[in-house]
């Protein structure tokens, strides 16, 4: 491995510089990906290896980025399971049949996921190798509670209100459900270290829609069974949460078996240390919207940012993923700023 300061800086271990990713590394912002696009569905570009792999490695080419994050959707596990989702230029994600009543659990499946979902761990070797060690290679999936929301929801929505119904309409099938996907995402995750992701991350994008209440029953022991199982299975891969907008859950995620916390832009990065006390490695969470900023506003709110996390236990990364309309070279500035004046702190330390 020629850099593996994400690695080191996951495992709380001291690095001459803080590492930095972002989420939606690979993505519309990048010329090279639409001009991809323009040619193949988006669901199909995670189905074929090849083109999954050359999608991973667009950003990596581009950019001095400390980390690759495989190039597939968290969506692919509800099709796994069955539905049938697409990606609709302007709606995003659109399900068929979203799951409307208890019994539509019924025409779920219980995939075998070695086989239905081999073609992700296939655009993972690919990466692997294509990568050839230049950084480390990100798996993830979605958090049970963000799976489901879109499952009942059947896309995109302002407030899931039908999803969020199911918690107090049916207790029960919500908790099956959510038991049903950790089971599938346990063995997802175990297959994607496998097929040689180095560390993975867990996106609970939709955490913040729970309240202090529910998320003890429908969120945290859900995550704490795949933190643990796959800590218990697969010991020396890495274990990122990112629970978008649970700041009530900080102190729950630090106990539920996870390395690294993400943490979004409305996240202060002083007040999570003090909640989390050393269990765990942040990752964020510049707001993406600071890259529509000029260069020197960027260096600056990324100083503030480094000056704030400290240099050790933590890796830099926007507090939400890049925009279809962010400039490529503001996210250069981005990254070549974490690099450059996390190097400077240390040096004047
Ligand atoms: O570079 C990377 O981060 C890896 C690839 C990745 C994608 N989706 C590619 C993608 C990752 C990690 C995801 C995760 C994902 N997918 C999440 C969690 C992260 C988050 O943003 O909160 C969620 C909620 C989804 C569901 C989903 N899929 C959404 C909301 C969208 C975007 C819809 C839109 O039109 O904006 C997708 C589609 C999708 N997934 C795109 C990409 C690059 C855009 C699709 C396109 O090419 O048209």
């Amino acid at each position: 491995m020629q850099n593996d300061l994400f690695l080191r800086a996951a495992r709380g271990e001291e690095t001459e510089r803080t590492p930095v990713w972002i989420m939606r590394q690979a993505g519309r912002y990048l010329p090279e990906y639409r001009a991809l696009r323009s040619e193949e569905a988006f669901f199909d570009v995670c189905r074929t290896p090849e083109l999954a792999a050359e999608v991973t490695l667009q950003p990596i080419e581009r950019f001095a980025l400390d980390a690759a994050i495989i190039f597939s959707d968290i969506l692919v596990v509800p099709q796994a399971m069955g539905m049938s989702v697409r990606i609709v230029p302007g709606d995003g994600p659109t399900f068929d049949d979203p799951l409307e009543s208890p019994e539509d659990l019924g025409r779920l499946i219980d995939p075998d996921v070695l086989e239905d979902l081999g073609y992700v761990f296939d655009a993972i070797s690919h990466s692997r190798r294509r990568l050839a060690g230049r950084v480390p290679l990100i798996g993830f999936c979605g958090a049970p509670w963000t799976l489901m929301a879109y499952m009942i929801e059947g896309g995109g929505s302002k407030t899931f209100a039908r999803a969020k119904s199911w918690l107090y309409r049916y207790p029960s099938a919500s908790r099956e459900l959510l038991e049903r996907l950790t089971d599938v995402l346990i063995e997802y995750l175990v297959g994607q270290i496998d097929a040689g992701a180095q560390a993975v991350q867990v996106f609970d994008s939709w955490a913040g829609l729970l309240g202090p209440v529910e998320y003890q029953t429908y969120m945290i022991p859900y995550l704490r069974r795949i933190g643990g199982e796959v800590a218990e299975r697969r010991p020396d891969a890495p274990r990122i949460v990112f629970a978008r907008g649970a700041h009530y859950a900080l102190d729950a995620l630090a106990d539920a078996e996870y390395d690294v916390i993400g943490l979004d832009w409305t996240m202060s990065p002083s007040l999570a240390r003090t909640v989390v006390r050393g269990r765990a490695v942040l990752q964020g969470n510049l707001d993406p919207a600071v890259l529509y900023a000029e260069p020197e506003v960027i260096r600056r709110e990324v100083r503030r940012m480094l000056t704030e996390f400290g240099p050790t236990g933590h890796i830099a990364n926007l507090g939400h993923g890049m925009h279809p309309d962010h400039d490529p070279e503001h996210a250069r500035v981005f990254i070549d700023a974490v690099h450059d004046i996390s190097k400077e702190l240390r040096q004047a330390a």
